[in-house]
């Protein structure tokens, strides 16, 4: 073989050679692609199978157990439309309304201050415990523990305050 043929080879098999450790990135990057699919749909059927698992822990809300556990605020508290203030105020539509905000009633300052918005959230963190939500509130409640409970309460309380008739 003369030269120039040899370096012709000698740059056919570098390029070969190059070719080839292209492909082989390629491949891994494809290799690492679908891994990450296989991963992701792993991770995300464990999303679905947790979420089916979260749904099943929280039933559908005993209205008859929220109605009674509202007994606890019926002592202050009426929740029909127009109903008068109590010791606490009346608690008509209530959901998406900004704390301390119902005509006549004289609410503490500090709940005047806290800037809340009622929704489940603050409403539930509320009943839980109105004095570690509100330090200074003068619902002088205790707050109720139970998260079924609550769940059961708050339930009735949003269909209640909601109710138009
Ligand atoms: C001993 C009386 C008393 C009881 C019992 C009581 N509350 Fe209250 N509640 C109050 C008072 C007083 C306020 C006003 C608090 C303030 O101004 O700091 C209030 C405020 C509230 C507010 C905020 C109203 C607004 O307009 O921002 C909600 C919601 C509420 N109570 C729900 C309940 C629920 C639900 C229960 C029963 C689990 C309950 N309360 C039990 C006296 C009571």
């Amino acid at each position: 073989m003369n030269k120039p043929t040899l370096i012709l080879i000698n740059l056919l098999m570098y390029a070969g050679i190059a070719a080839c450790g292209e492909n082989s990135t390629v491949e891994k990057a494809e290799e690492t692609h679908e891994n990450t699919l296989v991963r992701a749909d792993i991770e995300h059927r464990e999303e679905i199978e947790e979420a089916r698992e979260h749904s099943a822990e929280a039933p559908t809300p005993d209205l008859v157990n929220g109605q009674r556990q509202f007994s606890k605020c019926k002592v202050c508290h009426t929740i029909i439309k127009g109903g008068r203030h109590k010791v606490g105020p009346n608690l008509y539509g209530i959901l998406g309304k900004p704390a301390a905000t119902s005509e006549g009633f004289r609410y503490s300052s500090a709940l005047k201050k806290a800037g809340i918005i009622w929704d489940k959230a603050t409403l539930d963190q509320w009943i839980q415990s109105p004095r570690n939500t509100v330090p200074g509130t003068s619902m002088s409640f205790i707050g109720i523990r139970d998260e079924k409970s609550r769940r059961d309460l708050l339930a009735y309380v949003l269909k209640e305050s909601a109710a138009t008739d």
